[in-house]
């Protein structure tokens, strides 16, 4: 298990020191500001669809090591995929965060983005974790609406 934890944290720390798509996308379909009200960081996600797939996505923002590498893989994981399949992705990651007894099998789906359920365990840091994800469903529900962890 400690092997896998190491794994783990090297996927972060590869993500943070040099997260994925970072920055702005100038014509973009869909921008959202989320916030984590507990530390007051913030970030932006811009989304460019073409129909109902996810053309580009890019996001920009201040952050701890969890949350810009939660931006950074989500970013990573869900460009070029479907509205429809990104969602189920978000309710997989969500479940992945909030809930215990995530199986084998379910992190497996997961690949990489199993690398932040370490987080279930400290509830502050969930915040950090699930930040991107809630403004990625922001964005593809289109409710445009800015979105807040708490
Ligand atoms: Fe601010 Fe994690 S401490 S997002």
């Amino acid at each position: 298990m400690s092997e896998l934890n190491d794994l783990y944290r090297d996927v972060i720390l590869d993500h943070n020191r040099q997260p994925r798509n970072f920055g702005e996308i100038e014509n973009a379909d869909r921008i959202i500001e989320g916030v984590n009200p507990l530390c007051g960081d913030r970030m932006t996600l811009y989304i460019k669809l073409d129909g109902d797939q996810i053309e580009d996505v890019r996001f920009k923002g201040t952050g701890c090591a969890i949350s810009v590498a939660s931006s950074s893989l989500m970013t990573e994981r869900v460009k070029g995929s479907t509205v429809e399949d990104s969602l189920a992705l978000f309710e997989k990651v969500h479940r992945m965060l909030t809930e215990a007894g995530t199986d084998e099998a379910e992190l497996s789906v997961l690949g990489k983005l199993a690398a932040l359920s370490g987080v279930r365990e400290y509830p502050s840091r969930v915040k950090c974790a699930s930040l991107a994800w809630h403004a990625l469903k922001s964005a593809l529900t289109a409710t445009n609406e800015p979105v807040s962890t708490e």
